[in-house]
């Protein structure tokens, strides 16, 4: 699809993006700017790039905030901030993460202190987030949260067994809050196996698009492949939630 065909489908909608700052967060950004969403572009360390992102898209009332996902003061003060201007979020894309690559039989390098850091870092924060921001979605009425999970959720295959388990537990929250904050709210995952990023550091690019060269579809997903499905989750996806989107190309079939 041409990005610059959209129906602006989001047009005064509000979207929070956390890791809007690179990757997939950063086209996702991008996607929901150009079906007229307002973007809050989340950042870690990333401001300058965050900011060149704002400064690049289509529209007015983009911002950046700084969400590390390991500060809960920084998700409430995010929420107050958002609650004083405006008042309402209406899309919430959870896609901040981190990894390092321990291979899963190496028990000594994911010790426990690393094991709780990822896991809580990863899927701890997610909860944090969606937390601080439920007022304000139940206040939309007709909110989504789509958080960008993995395959390794499901098959126990990924950079680190802590990462598996934090997107295995962002998996589980998603039916959870599905259930509990329905009819206002709707929760999604969208699952892609490797995406053509600098996530996992110590794997080339050129791994991701071999892997993704073996599968059914012949070639890597995308950043914008995955903002793409991010977006048909909100704006098509209605009478979807609690369920997951696996977008691998066919890698786990
Ligand atoms: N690439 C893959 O193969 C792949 C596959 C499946 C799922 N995913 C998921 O996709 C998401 C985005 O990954 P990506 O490929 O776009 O990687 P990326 O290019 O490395 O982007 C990661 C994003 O997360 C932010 N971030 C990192 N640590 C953070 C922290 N402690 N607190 C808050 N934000 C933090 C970064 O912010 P700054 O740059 O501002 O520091 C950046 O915006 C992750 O959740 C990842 O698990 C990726």
């Amino acid at each position: 699809m041409n990005q610059t065909d959209t129906r602006q489908a989001l047009r005064g909608k509000r979207a929070v993006v956390t890791g809007g700052s690179n990757g997939i967060g950063a086209a996702t950004v991008a996607a929901l700017a150009a079906e007229g969403a307002q973007v809050v572009i989340g950042y870690n360390q990333g401001q300058e790039r965050a900011e060149a992102l704002r400064a690049s898209l289509p529209g007015d009332g983009h911002r950046t905030a700084h969400i590390p996902l390991d500060d809960a003061a920084a998700h409430a003060g995010l929420a107050d901030s958002l609650a004083r201007d405006g008042g309402q979020v209406d899309v919430l894309v959870n896609c901040a993460g981190y990894t390092t690559r321990i291979p899963h039989n190496d028990l000594e390098r994911l010790d426990s202190r690393l094991f709780n850091e990822v896991l809580l870092a990863n899927a701890g924060g997610t909860y944090s987030i969606m937390r601080a921001l439920m007022p304000l979605l139940r206040k939309s009425g007709d909110a989504a949260v789509v958080s960008v999970s993995s395959v390794a959720a499901f098959t126990g295959s990924g950079s680190n067994i802590a990462y598996c388990a934090a997107k295995a537990a962002i998996d589980t929250m998603t039916l959870s809050f599905a259930r509990a904050f329905g009819p206002q709210v709707r929760f999604l995952c969208v699952s892609p196996a490797s995406v053509d990023t600098d996530f996992v550091p110590g794997r080339s690019r050129d791994d991701v698009r071999k892997k993704g060269e073996a599968t059914p579809l012949g070639r890597a997903v995308t950043p914008e492949d995955v903002a793409l499905a991010v977006v048909g989750c909100v704006t098509h996806l209605r009478t979807a939630t609690g369920t997951r989107i696996v977008i691998d190309g066919g890698f786990t079939l």
